[in-house]
């Protein structure tokens, strides 16, 4: 799952491994590619579990609502989908659409941009400062914060079970709570019409939002809702600087947007994997699974299959239905797919407003993370230079 072949182009890998069906893999549990199979996984969470060690992810609590099963887990969705919801979320089109611009008007004139530096990275991280009420100049604290937690390895330049990535994990989720803390207090002594605001003032069927609930929920946003978009935007941009005619067409058309980034969020799936926790002795997919095992299913590859969609491997931005599960299946679909969505397109349609033309640079080698595929550097050259 490491090798940069796959990260690159898994959709050339996949048809391989679905025709071995359900794979043990040791000790690391089991790894599904076959859309029903994963379909299965992900709407059984009472054979396969979200809940995981809160030792593996370094913070004190479960995260809210990802890690959290039925029937609580439904308790907390039915407060937070309206908050999320499209309707709500439209609300956001226009201080989004002046952040993408903002972006976009301080690299046009440039000869060569790193699309990740400059845009990729920052966009969602503004979006998410605007979402809660907070000064774009928090942002430098943001990315800190973020990175420690995602990804520790990279800052010490050790792997992520060595002591020093363990501490700075640990370092870096006492300060997310800190500051979270902090901003949920603020909220509390003078509301505003800001995310956190809402979480305190909503209230479902009695049921209301703890102060901890809503540390947990800003928590897991900070995980689950800047590197998604920005590895989406990555995959989206790489892919359209490769292929100009399918850029082209999006220039001429922008209405054709938004069934480009279904399409490729169908065909790139950034978050290429999710995994739940075998409550019981059973089976998946043909094969054995041990209670307490991890079960992994590959999205990407769900999204490619052939038993689900016809013509997977042609990608089609007027393909219609796309049913693809990039966000995920089952009750923890994707509680951000909404702003996700808007995020991508406003991005796409600022960016090819002002610069429809431009191309990697000659030998470049994309680079991904795994897990999450975000490159780490995405070189483009603007305007035909
Ligand atoms: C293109 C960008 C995104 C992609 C591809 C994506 C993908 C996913 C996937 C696959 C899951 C399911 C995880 C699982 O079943 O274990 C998920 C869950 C989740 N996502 Fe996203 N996500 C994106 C953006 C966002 C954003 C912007 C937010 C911020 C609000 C967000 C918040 C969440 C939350 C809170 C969950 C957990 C839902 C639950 O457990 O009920 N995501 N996402």
């Amino acid at each position: 799952m490491e090798n940069p072949a796959f990260l690159a182009a898994p959709q050339a890998i996949f048809p391989g491994l679905r025709a071995r069906g359900a794979l043990p893999l040791g000790d690391r549990g089991v790894l599904l590619t076959r859309g029903a199979d994963i379909a299965a996984l992900l709407t059984n969470p009472e054979v396969f579990s979200s809940g995981m060690a809160t030792t593996q992810t370094g913070t004190e609590r479960p995260l809210i609502p990802l890690q959290i099963d039925p029937p609580k887990h439904r308790e907390y969705r039915k407060i937070l989908d309206p908050l999320f919801s499209p309707q709500r979320m439209k609300e956001m089109d226009g201080p989004i659409t002046q952040l993408a611009r903002r972006l976009v008007d301080a690299i046009a004139a440039e000869d060569e941009v790193d699309f990740v530096q400059q845009f990729s990275l920052r966009f969602p991280s503004q979006v998410f400062l605007t979402l809660l009420g907070l000064p774009l100049d928090e942002l430098p604290t943001f990315l800190e914060m973020k990175d420690g937690f995602i990804r520790p390895e990279s800052i010490t330049g050790q792997p992520r079970d060595h002591e020093d990535s363990v501490a700075l994990l640990k370092k870096t989720a006492s300060a997310v709570y800190e500051y979270f803390d902090a901003v949920i207090a603020d909220r509390r002594a003078a509301p505003g019409d800001d995310i956190v605001s809402r979480f305190l003032e909503t209230e479902v069927e009695g049921a209301r939002l703890s102060h901890e609930d809503i540390l947990d929920i800003c928590f897991l946003f900070l995980v689950a809702g800047l590197d998604t978009v920005s590895a989406s935007l990555d995959c989206m941009m790489l892919h359209l600087a490769q292929h100009p005619d399918r850029r082209a067409s999006l220039v001429a058309d922008p209405a054709l947007i938004p069934g480009a980034v279904e399409e490729l969020l169908r065909w790139e799936s950034p978050v290429m994997m999710v995994a739940r926790f075998a409550t019981r002795d059973t089976e998946i997919g043909g094969c054995p699974v041990r209670k307490g095992q991890v079960v992994t299913g590959l999205l990407g590859s769900a999204n490619t299959d052939e038993q689900e969609l016809p013509d997977p491997g042609v990608v089609r931005f007027d393909r219609d239905p796309n049913r693809h599960i990039a966000f995920g299946r089952g009750p923890h679909r994707c509680l951000g797919s909404h702003l996700a969505r808007l995020e991508l397109r406003i991005a796409l349609r600022e960016w090819h407003a002002r610069i429809p033309d431009y191309r990697v640079p000659d030998g470049f080698e994309p680079g991904f993370t795994t897990t999450i595929r975000s490159l780490t550097t995405l070189p483009l050259r603007l305007g035909g230079r």
